[in-house]
Order: structure tokens, then sequence, then C-alpha cells
């Protein structure tokens, strides 16, 4: 972790929580003021996403969303805009997360459509890349994730309008996570990939992982080099163990 990245923890809710879960956004709050080492953010559902950003306005808490749709507004029956997600109040927002890769059959193209939709409204786009357990079995991981970056990154992206998340498909949910060795072989080949294409000041993009992190292995997970916060699933639907997840930036 470079001095000149600041780490990132943000919590994806998923398809998690109620307006009573507020009660877990108040303690996340609570516990932030002694973690200013590093960015908190809770993707909670759309359905939530006005509350709690009410709730944490003024606070070191941000609000993300978990998927937008590329057009500003228009006949998509269902869906959320960019400019809807920023004006409820969201600063960020997911995108081509793999369960949208894999449950809505979202190509490389959507997912920088949608990463240029969060640009245009002014909202930070955190943009998931990652492999199947088969690629790793079969030895194409770097070869999948240097094509997703390269088809989902659009082009001027910045450190300020994105963030990568390197998030293993097989290690999303299962409570398996991938070596720091090859975590690191990752997350470098990314930064690799980041400055030969964005150039020099690449090297200030943040790159989080994401997958199975918890409070058990979060301080292991963080301490890889070019691993700059995590993606946290499970357990950000828990105060306690997300800030212990970003406690390690203590
Ligand atoms: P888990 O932390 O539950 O494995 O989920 C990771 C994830 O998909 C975050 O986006």
């Amino acid at each position: 972790m470079s001095a000149r990245r600041r780490p990132l923890v943000a919590g994806n809710w998923k398809m998690n929580g109620l307006r009573a879960c507020a009660r877990e956004l108040a303690a996340i709050i609570a516990g932030a003021g002694e973690l200013s080492a590093v960015e908190l953010m809770v993707c909670p559902p759309a359905t939530l996403i006005a509350e709690f950003a009410g709730f944490a306005g003024g606070t070191p808490v941000a609000i993300g969303a978990q998927d937008c749709h590329p057009e500003p507004a228009g006949a998509f029956t269902g869906d959320i805009s960019a400019e809807m997600l920023r004006d409820a109040g969201a600063t960020a927002v997911i995108v081509g997360h793999s369960e949208r890769r894999t449950f809505h059959k979202e190509t490389d193209a959507d997912v920088r459509a949608k990463a240029l939709a969060a640009r245009r409204a002014s909202l930070l786009a955190i943009v998931c890349v990652g492999e199947t357990r088969a690629e790793r079995e079969g030895g194409s991981a770097l070869e999948v994730v240097r094509s997703q970056l390269d088809g989902s990154l659009p082009d001027g992206s910045t450190a300020d309008t994105v963030v990568v998340a390197y998030e293993p498909v097989w290690a999303i949910g299962t409570g398996l996570t991938p070596t720091t060795n090859d975590i690191a072989e990752i997350h470098g080949f990314i930064r690799q990939r980041l400055a030969s294409r964005f150039g020099s000041t690449m090297g200030t993009m943040r790159i989080l992982y994401g997958g199975s992190v918890k409070p058990s292995n979060a301080k292991e997970l963080m301490s890889v080099a070019d691993v700059d916060g995590a993606l946290v699933g499970g357990a950000s639907l828990n105060a306690q163990e997300f800030l212990a997840v970003a406690g390690v930036y203590r």
C-alpha cells in the first residue's frame, strides 16, 4: 500500500437489508471516528440509499450503490440510472460485479458503459474483475483479468473516477481465498496494465481485493503489495465485523 493511496474498505450488502438495518450503519458510523486512516463505504440495496445517505451525511462513511443503468433516464422498467443514485446521495457505484456478470449476463462492454455513466454522474465507479475456478485451474486467471480490465475500463479513467476490485469468483461467499502470492501476482499485474494503458499516474488508482474477507484474514490479505483495501460481502452486514476488517488500517 503506497502512501499515495488512501485505503478503501467498502461493504457490498448485495440483496440484504431492510430499513431496520440502519442500526448497523449507525454502529459503523460510531466506530468510524477511530479509523481515520481508511475510507469507509457502505453499499446497501437501492431501497436504502437515500435513507442511509441521510444518516451518513457529514460523517466519514460514504454510501455507494451496487449497479446502475448506462442511460441517464428513459423507458427501462425497473432500472436505476447513475444520476438517480447520485440524487439519492450515493457517491460511488459498484459495476461489473461477478453476480451481475453471471445472473444478468453483463459483458465487459456493458460494464464499461456503466462505468462511463458513473463518471457522467460524478460517481466513483468500483469496477470488478476476477476469474472463475475453472479459469484459475486452467491457468488463465491473468489472461481473463487482463481481458476484463481492457474491456471494462473506459478510456480516460483516473484514480478519481475509478477503483478496481479484484474478486476471484470462486472466493466469493465460499470462505476460500487465494494465497497471498497469488493476490500479489494479480494485483501487480493489474497495476502494470493500468500503467501501460493510462500512464504513470495510475500508480495512484486503488485496487481492492474482495472474496471472503473477514476479521480473521483481513490483516494478512490487506498487507499484500498493491492491495489498497477490500470489497467485503458477508462480513459487511455486521458492523463489528466490518469495523474489525477496516481496523487493520488503524
Ligand atoms: P464475500 O465477502 O461474502 O465473499 O463477498 C465478496 C463480494 O462479492 C463483495 O463484492
